[in-house]
């Protein structure tokens, strides 16, 4: 009797031990399973992108585990992020390149028409025509270096206390006597109070510039460009006024683009870079500009910083 007391609790501790294997190994399959699945989608998605293949996104379907379902998600966020920065920069050197072969075609048929010409008074005006093409692709080069600096964060680190009221004086005196030799009116309204902003001198003194000689440019003779710089507790606001052709409001919102020029700009010289370049500059200094145009009538940028 003992025996069969021994022999059945024997077999049925065998029989829950076999049972118990069978279940972990199972459930170890399927949790196995679940786990390999989404990781292998997951990789075989990398190993696309690493192969150049930049709108593959990870779909995991019928996925419960919250974990996965989130990594894909961010997987997805920084795949449409690497796509969409490459296509910026593919379509910007498309653009540089563009921009470039222009003056430069010019500037190499000049050269070749002033070889070619026995008359030294046409010679002269073939190589001068050259030297222009060749001034604008030096401005051209300079703007897209300032940009590239600007954007590199490295640019960054340069940041010191601005006295804007001063470099905004200086900016605005040198400016008065070219605005007056071209017939324009300028008036100048700045604050008393010193006034300092955390920034880069020269790159604030470039904002300034741009936005002055684009006034310049956009306004006939006898109208009139205004520069006010107004203090409120936590900021300054520099807003450069004009009486001039004004921006058509199609070309608003693409104002700050790179390359972009309006339609009102075809008989002005101009590569549209001079307002990406502000509006770089200003993102950098945590600032903001605003545009208020009308046709015919003219144009107001404002350029918002914090102060120091
Ligand atoms: N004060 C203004 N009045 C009228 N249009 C303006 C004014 N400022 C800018 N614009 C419009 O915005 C466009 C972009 O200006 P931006 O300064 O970037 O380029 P640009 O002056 O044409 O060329 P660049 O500055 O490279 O010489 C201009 O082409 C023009 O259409
Ligand atoms: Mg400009």
């Amino acid at each position: 009797y003992g025996a069969d007391v021994i022999d059945s609790v024997t077999n049925a501790w065998l029989l829950a031990s076999v049972f118990a294997i069978v279940i972990a190994a199972l459930a170890g399959w399927f949790a196995s399973k679940s786990v390999t699945r989404p990781v292998l989608v997951l990789e075989s998605a990398t190993r696309q992108m690493e192969q150049g293949n930049l709108s593959v996104r990870v779909a995991l379907q019928g996925e419960r585990q919250q974990e996965f379902l989130s990594l894909a998600d961010s997987f997805n966020g920084m795949a449409a992020q690497v796509e969409q920065t490459v296509s910026t920069l593919r379509e910007f050197i498309a653009d540089a390149a563009h921009e470039l072969h222009t003056p430069l075609t010019a500037l190499l048929a000049n050269i070749e028409l002033a070889h070619d010409e026995k008359n030294a008074s046409a010679r002269t005006r073939y190589l001068r025509r050259a030297q222009e093409q060749g001034q604008r692709l030096e401005t051209l080069v300079q703007s897209l270096l300032d940009l590239s600096r600007i954007e590199a964060a490295e640019s960054k680190s340069g940041f010191a206390p601005v006295d804007v009221i001063q470099l905004v004086r200086e900016v605005g005196e040198q400016f008065a006597s070219r605005a007056e030799q071209a017939n324009r009116l300028f008036s100048m309204k700045l604050p008393e109070e010193r006034v300092a902003v955390q920034g880069n001198e020269t790159q604030l003194r470039q904002v300034l510039s741009n936005l002055l000689e684009n006034a310049l440019k956009f306004t006939p003779a006898g109208g009139w460009i205004s520069l006010h710089l107004e203090r409120a507790s936590d900021q300054i606001t520099l807003t450069v006024s004009d009486s001039g052709i004004g921006i058509p409001p199609d070309d608003l919102s693409n104002l700050f683009e790179r390359f972009h020029r309006g339609r009102n700009a075809s008989e002005y010289p101009g590569n549209g870079l001079g307002l990406a370049i502000v509006k770089a500059i200003v993102n950098a200094h945590q600032g903001d500009v605003t545009v208020q145009s009308e046709p015919m009538l003219g144009t107001s940028i404002a350029v918002s910083l914090p102060v120091a």
